[in-house]
């Protein structure tokens, strides 16, 4: 295997502006088969605009990807979903009025044919979406409770088992965890670890930087659309994540250049 193919994930020079802003510059982002990627960075960095572009929802201007050595160009979600790439995005686009299930099985329900007609094929959707929580360790008493009377880790949870669900082997979560009670916190972090065991690729996403030292193999610190800086967990702390986070900005201001605190450009 070369070292291209070893790579689940490989993104390179991706660009996006957005009228005057340059949202992302030059980004690059690697992933290997099971790593858990930590993405950081303050607030409009650019890190859920990079995660759409791979998720297919932001089209680049430019800058390539190769997913398993092979050159992609997504045109949208559906584009990523057929290469196993599947995204939680940060405002979980679920649907209120619909049930555990419908939420779970939503645009693929299982039907059945009653006089060549197809219909829903309800006790089999609430069956397999007790299933889909089970072996995520997602606790919910009833897949026919609607999605607007659960809880916000709750919900968080349907969003990431829906996800899941699909069978991905890059899993992308856009702050997860925030809003969340600390029980909650721990379940996700828990089916973090659960899918990346099986060899699942995540990319998580947290303003939590405490979690990332629970769950992440490698970080990778964005600022202004830019990378900045990668570590192994191992090799960091999180004072110094908070410092590769805000530090270039101190940096830049007190002694009116970016290269301080061994951030790289
Ligand atoms: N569709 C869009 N149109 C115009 N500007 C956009 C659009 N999407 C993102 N931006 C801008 O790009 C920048 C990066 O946004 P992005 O959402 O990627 O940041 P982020 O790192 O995810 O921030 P946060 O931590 O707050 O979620 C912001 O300045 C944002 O306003
Ligand atoms: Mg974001």
């Amino acid at each position: 295997m070369n070292d291209r193919q070893s790579y689940r994930v490989r993104m390179t020079g991706i660009s996006k502006r957005y009228n005057t802003i340059q949202t992302l510059d030059d980004v690059s982002l690697t992933l290997k088969p099971g790593e858990v990627l930590g993405l950081v960075g303050d607030n409009g960095a650019g890190k859920s605009t990079l995660s759409k572009v791979l998720s297919g929802a932001v089209i680049p201007d430019s800058g390539s990807i190769e997913i398993d050595g092979k050159a992609v160009a997504f045109a949208s979600p559906a584009d990523s979903r057929a290469a196993r790439v599947e995204m939680v995005y940060q405002d979980l686009s679920l649907c209120d009025s619909v049930d555990v299930a419908g939420n779970l099985f939503l645009g693929r329900e299982p039907r059945r044919k009653m006089l060549g007609m197809p219909f829903l094929d309800k006790p089999r959707m609430h069956g397999q979406a007790r299933e889909m929580l089970d072996r995520l360790g997602i606790v919910i008493a009833d897949t026919r409770l609607k999605v607007e009377n659960l809880s916000g880790g709750q919900r968080q949870s349907i969003a990431i088992g829906r996800a899941a669900s699909f069978d991905p082997s890059v899993l992308i979560m856009d702050e997860p965890t925030a809003a969340l009670a600390v029980a909650e916190v721990e379940a996700v972090l828990d089916l973090i670890r659960t899918v990346s065991a099986r060899g699942v690729s995540v990319i998580l996403i947290t303003h939590r930087l405490q979690d990332l030292f629970l769950v992440c193999d490698r970080i990778q610190v964005m600022y202004e659309g830019r990378n900045v800086a990668e570590r192994q967990i191992e090799d960091t702390s999180i004072e110094e994540v908070v410092n590769l986070i805000v530090g270039r900005k101190f940096s830049a201001r007190s002694a009116g250049r970016g290269q301080d605190n061994g951030v790289q450009a």
